[in-house]
């Protein structure tokens, strides 16, 4: 991903193993602050996790794919490193796939360096993939709404949901965003805004309610998201407030497509019941940069996820191409 420093541009990744350390890019700092984190062992690397300074399902995966590479290499006890990991957030498939890939390439014989190497290798191909095959549902003068950030940030490179929108805009096809901000974390204002400015992309951060605005009023032409877990009947969970704008761009006939890796998909659930939703700290609704903003003593729900049923997608773009629902149930 191309990262201004200064007058120049510089391509990053945002996780990366280096020494046997794992680098992250702070995403709990920006857009103010770029930070790289450097993380020694695997409770550092839980932490991470679990406060989102790494965060985005396919990005979770690799994050802890490199932890277990750096456990082998301390000789810690695998299992307890897996078990230990995995419980630091319960919804995104590729938390589980990335772990369970490593440990089954040492099993193999492959160092875990270079089992992790390989397993991020193969994600950032897919998601290059994935913008090849996306791209091509984004016309001209396209108006684009996405949610949250399914960015290279959240993917270590080009995205899921951006890595078409990314494509479009290389190809020379005039596009336009509409950024959910993405209440309560604002990933989509922070970080998805962030990147497509890095990348020169024209796009508008709108209100989370707003969104139903303007499809109600023809200004979005598609939706692309991500996805943190896809199940064998093409429910999936993605960011808390994915689920209603499905429902509204399918009340007008919007395409709504889902953009991931083969890592997000979970074969062994048949439907999005059986999806653990993360319920995360109240402190992230009602308090804002530091202060509160609701009375005191009053509940607070904070579910981080919903579930979107199948009916409302038009396809899933994967590194294998843009398939419709009916298709993935085969
Ligand atoms: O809580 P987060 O920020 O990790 O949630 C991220 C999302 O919901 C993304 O849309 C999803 O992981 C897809 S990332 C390519």
């Amino acid at each position: 991903m191309r990262v201004r420093v200064g007058n120049k541009y510089k391509d990053y990744k945002s996780v990366w193993f280096e020494n046997n350390i794992i680098k992250l890019i702070d995403q709990t700092k920006l857009p103010f602050k770029f930070e790289i984190v450097s993380i020694k062992n695997y409770s550092q690397l839980y932490s991470a996790i679990k406060k989102m300074v790494v965060r985005g399902a396919p990005a979770i995966g690799i994050a802890a794919a490199y932890g277990i590479a750096q456990a082998k290499n301390q000789n810690k006890n695998l299992k307890k490193v897996a078990d230990y990991l995995k419980s630091a957030r319960p919804t995104a498939h590729d938390l589980f796939y990335g772990i369970e890939y490593v440990i089954s390439k040492i099993e193999e014989g492959f160092s875990g360096t270079d089992a992790a190497e390989e397993y991020a290798l193969k994600i950032i191909a897919e998601c290059k993939r994935i913008g090849m095959h996306g791209e091509k549902l984004i016309k001209n003068k396209y108006r684009i709404l996405t949610h949250c950030n399914a960015g290279a940030l959240a993917t270590v490179d080009y995205g899921t949901a951006l890595s078409p929108i990314r494509f479009a805009h290389y190809n020379g096809k005039k596009i336009f965003v509409y950024v959910d901000e993405t209440r309560p974390q604002l990933q989509g204002a922070r970080l998805t805004s962030w990147e497509l400015y890095q990348e020169g992309i024209e796009h508008a951060v709108i209100a989370d309610n707003a969104a139903g605005y303007f499809m109600q009023n023809k200004q979005i032409d598609i939706v692309i998201v991500g996805a943190d877990r896809i199940a064998k009947n093409g429910d999936f969970a993605n960011k808390i407030g994915t689920f209603e704008k499905a429902v509204i761009a399918y009340q007008y006939k919007i395409p709504f497509y889902v953009a991931a890796p083969t890592s997000t998909f979970d074969t062994k659930i048949k439907s999005g019941a059986e999806i653990v939703i993360e319920e995360r700290n109240g402190t992230e609704i009602s308090m804002i940069s530091g202060k509160r903003i609701i009375p005191q003593n009053i509940k607070v729900c904070n579910p981080a996820f919903d579930i979107t049923p199948a009916k409302y997608v038009t396809g899933y773009i994967t590194e294998k191409g843009v398939i419709g629902w009916k298709e993935l149930m085969r």
